[in-house]
This record gives structure tokens, C-alpha cells and sequence, in this order.
């Protein structure tokens, strides 16, 4: 059952459009995964559909209740988890959740078991008493996560839910996650962690530029690069420093140096016949082909012309970050990049 319908919404910031004639479906009781580089929209959407933002064009329905017409409706149903962390610092996380639970009408005995079970979910049980200000960036997430959800919502909207937060915390985060889902709630959340979409999402969106670049199952995104497959290329470790990134735009010349000759080597292999994209991608090269390119001997003569060893080759079959790339033509920035 179609539970989101989001139908040609345009979002504009003065003459810029932030969120293009967008379309897409979101089915009850689903985790529907949004990604998108920095600056896509993926924020400005979720914003529309949780109220926080009017639109310039297009319909949004939602649980079968229009906006922005119904607002108050959806609003009753809806949980929203913020990119960024909204939470009273000199407040106990205990006082920080009531405040947000009781905003939804919960009171009384109802309002204060509402409060532990969200604490206790995001395994802050222990830190009820805690100030906001004397908790961990981790902590702080996951606090940001009870006050979306303590009320029960039936429909949570989660922005960079993971984002900043170490391995143990992101395991709890994506196992409350799964376990809200499973008790019933539809899900819409992004993240920059692709594995974690993956892992999670029944069904993603990919979104470029306030547009729609892809949509459906990772099988389903996966058809979209058939026709390719991506080459693991080793190199040494002295060039592995090429892979360094957020070099550019330092002061340190020899730095700035080895990026721009890590660039020219990137454009040299790109501009080769069959290739689709290279680049650096957790310490090696990766480089798209064709899958009929007849030979790889090419992308290694432009390695050895500029004194490149090569440590190891691998190949392998397009994933979504691959998918990714065909429809953006852009890597998924990194996680904390
Ligand atoms: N209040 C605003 N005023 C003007 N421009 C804005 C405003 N909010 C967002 N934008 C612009 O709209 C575009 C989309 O922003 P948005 O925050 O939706 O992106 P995003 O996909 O969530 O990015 P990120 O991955 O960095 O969170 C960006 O270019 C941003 O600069
Ligand atoms: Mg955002």
C-alpha cells in the first residue's frame, strides 16, 4: 500500500531549486533508504514530508492526509529524528525526552513508561539522569533518536540517523532501527554509510541535484550497470598517498602536488576506451569498464608510464556504489569526509 506519495515537489531557496519535480512512493511498513551526495536534497525532502518546510509545487499525501492542508494530521503520526542534534543541553536525557513526548499529548503514567522504553532502546537506560552537555557526540545521537520516536509514531523520518557515531552505537542504532520497523512503523532515513542503507532498506531512492536519479531494490538499482564491471587495482604504498583524501585545498605544497598528479593519472585512465570512471577508493585504485573491454593492458601501460607499482588486481561485479556512480557521477562521499 502506498503510505508516502510525494508527486512532482519542487522546493526553491530564492532562485535556487533545492528539490526539483520530485516523485517517488513509499509503501507501508517499509525502511525506504534516501541517498545522495551533500547538497542533494535528501534534508530539504525529508523536511517537506515531516512539515518542517513548505513546498513551491507539486503534492505530498501522506497516510492519505494532503499537505500542506492536513499538517496537524500528519503531524499526529509522524516522528522526526534531525540531521542535526536537537536537544536541550542543560537538561537530563530523562527531561529531554518527557519534553518531546509530552508535546504529542502523552502524559501521566503513559508518558513516563513512554520515556524509559525510549531511553532503554537506545541503550541509554543508565544515563537518564545524565546532562546532554556531559554526554558522548554518540550519546547525543542516540538521545536525538528517543525523543523522535517515544510518542510511537507510525511513520519515522530519520536524517543521517548514524552519522558521527562509532561502531557500537551505529550496531544499536541500526538494530532499533529494524526492531521499530518490525513493530510496524515505516521507515524513511538517510545516510552517507552506504552498507548501512543496504543492510537496512527494503527499497532506495537515489537522489542528485533535487532529482530522482534512481529508485527501487538494490537488485532493481543494480540493472542499471549490467553493462560494467569495476576493476580493485593495488598500488604501492607510496602512491597510496595519493589516496589521501581532502588534500587539495591544503597549504602544503608537496600535498597539493601529489593531489593534482593523482587527478591527472585519474583523468588519464578515465579518458581510455571502455573505461567509465576511476578513481581512489579505500586505498586502491577502482576503475568502471566495460564489460566487453578486450584488454586491461592500457589502464597498466598509463601506471607503469608514471612509475606506478602494481601490488594486485582484482575484478568484480558492479555493486550500488557502482550504480551510484552511473547515475550521479559522483562517489558517495565517504562517511565523516
Ligand atoms: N534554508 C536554506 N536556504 C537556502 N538554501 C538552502 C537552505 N537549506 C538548504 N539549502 C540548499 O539546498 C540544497 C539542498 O540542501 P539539503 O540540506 O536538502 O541537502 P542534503 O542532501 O540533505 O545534504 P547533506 O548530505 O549535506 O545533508 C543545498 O544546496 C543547500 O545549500
Ligand atoms: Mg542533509
Amino acid at each position: 500500500m502506498e503510505y508516502v506519495k510525494v508527486y512532482r515537489v519542487t522546493k526553491r531557496y530564492g532562485e535556487f531549486t533545492a528539490v526539483d519535480n520530485l516523485s517517488f512512493t513509499v509503501n507501508k511498513g517499509e525502511i525506504f533508504g534516501f541517498l545522495g551526495p551533500n547538497g542533494a536534497g535528501k534534508t530539504t525532502t525529508l523536511n517537506v514530508l515531516s512539515t518542517l518546510s513548505d513546498f513551491d509545487g507539486g503534492e505530498v499525501e501522506i497516510a492519505g492526509y494532503a499537505l500542506p492542508k492536513q499538517e496537524f494530521s500528519v503531524k499526529r503520526i509522524l516522528g522526526l529524528v534531525p540531521q542535526e542534534i536537537a536537544l536541550y543541553m542543560d537538561l537530563t536525557a530523562q527531561e529531554n525526552v518527557t519534553m518531546f513526548a509530552s508535546l504529542y499529548g502523552l502524559s501521566g503514567a503513559a508518558l513516563r513508561a513512554a520515556v524509559d522504553e525510549a531511553l532503554a532502546f537506545v541503550g541509554l537506560a543508565d544515563e537518564a539522569k545524565k546532562r546532554v552537555k556531559k554526554m558522548s557526540g554518540g550519546q547525543q545521537r542516540r538521545l536525538n533518536i528517543a525523543c523522535g520516536i517515544a510518542h510511537g509514531p507510525e511513520l519515522i523520518i530519520m536524517d543521517e540517523p548514524t552519522v558521527g557515531v562509532d561502531a557500537r552505537s551505529r550496531e544499536l542504532i541500526m538494530g532499533s532501527i529494524r526492531t521499530l520497523n518490525e513493530r510496524g512503523a515505516t521507515i524513511i532515513y538517510t545516510s552517507h554509510y552506504m552498507p548501512e542503507v543496504q543492510e537496512l532498506a527494503d527499497r532506495i531512492a537515489i537522489i542528485d541535484h533535487g532529482r530522482l536519479a534512481g529508485i527501487g531494490t538494490e537488485e532493481e538499482l543494480l540493472e542499471h550497470v549490467t553493462d560494467r564491471k569495476t576493476l580493485r587495482i593495488g598500488v604501492d604504498d607510496k602512491n597510496a598517498v595519493f589516496l589521501s583524501k581532502g588534500v587539495e585545498g591544503k597549504s602544503d605544497v608537496i600535498l597539493r602536488e601529489v593531489a593534482e598528479s593523482s587527478k591527472n593519472l585519474l583523468e588519464q585512465i578515465s579518458r581510455l576506451p571502455g573505461v567509465k570512471h576511476a578513481a581512489f577508493s579505500d586505498g586502491q585504485l577502482r576503475v568502471d569498464v566495460d564489460l566487453t573491454l578486450p584488454s586491461i593492458s592500457p589502464i597498466l601501460g598509463v601506471l607503469m608510464e608514471r612509475g606506478v607499482a602494481v601490488k594486485s588486481l582484482a575484478e568484480e561485479a558492479p555493486t550500488l556504489e557502482t550504480t551510484f556512480l552511473a547515475l550521479t557521477g559522483n562517489e558517495l562521499t565517504k562517511e565523516g569526509a
